[in-house]
């Protein structure tokens, strides 16, 4: 499920808000699982994001939700799954986490903190726009570019290993503090990532870390909130734009602890179930090989475009997992450089979003869930050539010749009209047009 605007790839993690802004298409996708799935039966949402569509259907199914990527499982798991956690005991966690605020990583990144929340007040775009540009202390130390804020640089790197604070407790700061975050922003992360780490037992995690989660997409300063690029500074002619400024004061000024705070509050007292879920972690081929029988329906929304997923949400990633990744390097103009977006270097590529891999991909899942005598209802976003958008990497009607081969009936409906439309010559109509989400109904005889 995608924003119509899908070059942004901005159906994020702020999932519950999501969740209210997208109702219309959730409740279509709902309504049509309601009409193949028998009322005692499961569903899988195989390709689960944000969890949106898992949380909808989990007040009247059990879920299976599958994803590849780690956040993922930690956000539907803190949607789905019921915590067991006072709120007592989150007030207390909010009263040790506001204690660290004068700890030894604030004081190592002071003086950077304090350049940026003036270059906030004087509207100095100089000093914004190096501190998107170089501001990362990681690259800064690799690459050694000069700018307004090196020396600040120098003295956060060497306070940082004077005080002795461990590489795994200021990663967050280190690598994305200034880029995607502001530097408060950034060692609030570290802060509360930590204390989670100190504090929190494995089995209670995930709702602290999905809290974090959409705390960091609320605050991330760049255009479609994720974490593809840093904010382009400058224009075609190296003027720095307002942009740099605008949404520095919009998003670099959130506290961090204080939505953290709320978000848990969110998490906390969700609605929830008494189904029995389940939440897992791995590539689509072991889900499907492995949903047991009472799964009657598969929900597919796999990536369409050969932009990888995984650099919309890299940083997501590295907080929900809470490790030290590599970061990968790109050439450039014969030489080596961090890449641009500082991204982890094992970030997955999907064989979705590869031209070369995709039909086969999708013939694997229609054979499984053929096989398995499952209904599958697989979301497509038709290519609206109007948009800045990359064109889809199968064709509406690939997928529905390749679903033919193994569903005896197949039919599409469209959230837009909600009509259901014959196969017929509609598919290739309904490739480039304005069409609303699309859903391809592939059903047994
Ligand atoms: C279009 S998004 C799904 C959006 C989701 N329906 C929502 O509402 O947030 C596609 C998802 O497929 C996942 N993905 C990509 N390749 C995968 C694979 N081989 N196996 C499992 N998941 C994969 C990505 O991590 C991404 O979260």
């Amino acid at each position: 499920m995608k924003e119509t605007t899908d070059n942004n790839c901005n159906y994020c993690f702020r999932s519950l808000n999501y969740l209210g802004s997208k109702l219309r298409l959730l409740n279509f996708i709902d309504d049509q699982i309601k009409l193949v799935t028998p009322k005692s039966a499961g569903v899988c949402d195989l390709f689960a994001g944000s969890g949106c569509v898992s949380y909808k259907l989990s007040s009247h199914y059990p879920i299976v939700s599958c994803d590849v990527q780690y956040y993922s499982k930690v956000i539907c798991n803190a949607l789905l799954q019921r915590p067991h956690i006072s709120k007592a005991f989150v007030d207390e966690l909010m009263t040790r986490i506001r204690l660290k605020q004068e700890s030894l990583i604030f004081r190592a990144f002071s003086e950077l903190i304090r350049i940026e929340n003036d270059a906030i007040e004087k509207c100095d775009l100089e000093v914004l726009a190096s501190i998107i540009e170089f501001g990362s202390l990681e690259v800064f130390l690799k690459e050694q570019h000069e700018s307004p804020i090196s020396d600040a640089q120098k003295n956060a790197a060497l306070k940082l290993t004077s005080f002795g604070i461990p590489g795994c407790e200021s990663f967050i700061s280190r690598h994305y503090g200034g880029v995607y975050f502001s530097y408060k922003q950034s060692v609030q992360i570290d802060i509360i990532l930590s204390t989670i780490k100190e504090c929190i037992a494995d089995s209670e995690k995930d709702i602290f870390l999905a809290a974090l989660l959409s705390t960091a997409s609320d605050i991330v300063d760049t255009v479609g909130k994720h974490f593809a690029q840093p904010i382009k500074t400058r224009d075609a002619k190296g003027k720095i734009k307002s942009l740099v400024y605008n949404k520095a004061v919009k998003d670099k000024t959130l506290d961090a602890v204080d939505l953290f705070e709320n978000w848990l509050n969110k998490y906390l007292f969700l609605p929830r179930s008494n189904f029995k879920h389940k939440i897992i972690q791995c590539d689509y081929i072991d889900c499907l090989k492995n949903l047991s029988d009472d799964i009657r329906t598969i929900y597919a929304d796999p990536p369409y475009t050969r932009d990888h997923y995984s650099r919309f949400y890299h940083v997501l990633e590295t907080i929900a997992l809470g490790d030290e990744p590599e970061i990968s390097n790109v050439k450039y103009n014969g030489s080596v450089r961090i890449s641009n977006g500082i991204y982890r270097n094992d970030r997955h590529q999907s064989v979705f979003c590869i031209k070369s891999k995709a039909l086969a991909a999708f013939e694997t899942m229609f054979r499984i869930a053929s096989t398995t005598h499952k209904t599958l209802l697989l979301s497509y976003s038709p290519y609206d050539e109007t948009k800045n958008v990359h064109p889809r990497v199968v064709t509406m009607k690939q997928l529905v010749s390749l679903a033919k081969k193994y569903f005896p009936n197949v039919e599409i409906v469209s959230a837009g009209n909600f009509s259901h439309n014959k196969l017929n010559s509609s598919e290739h109509f309904l490739e480039s047009s304005n069409e609303a989400e699309l859903l391809i109904v592939c059903k047994g005889a």
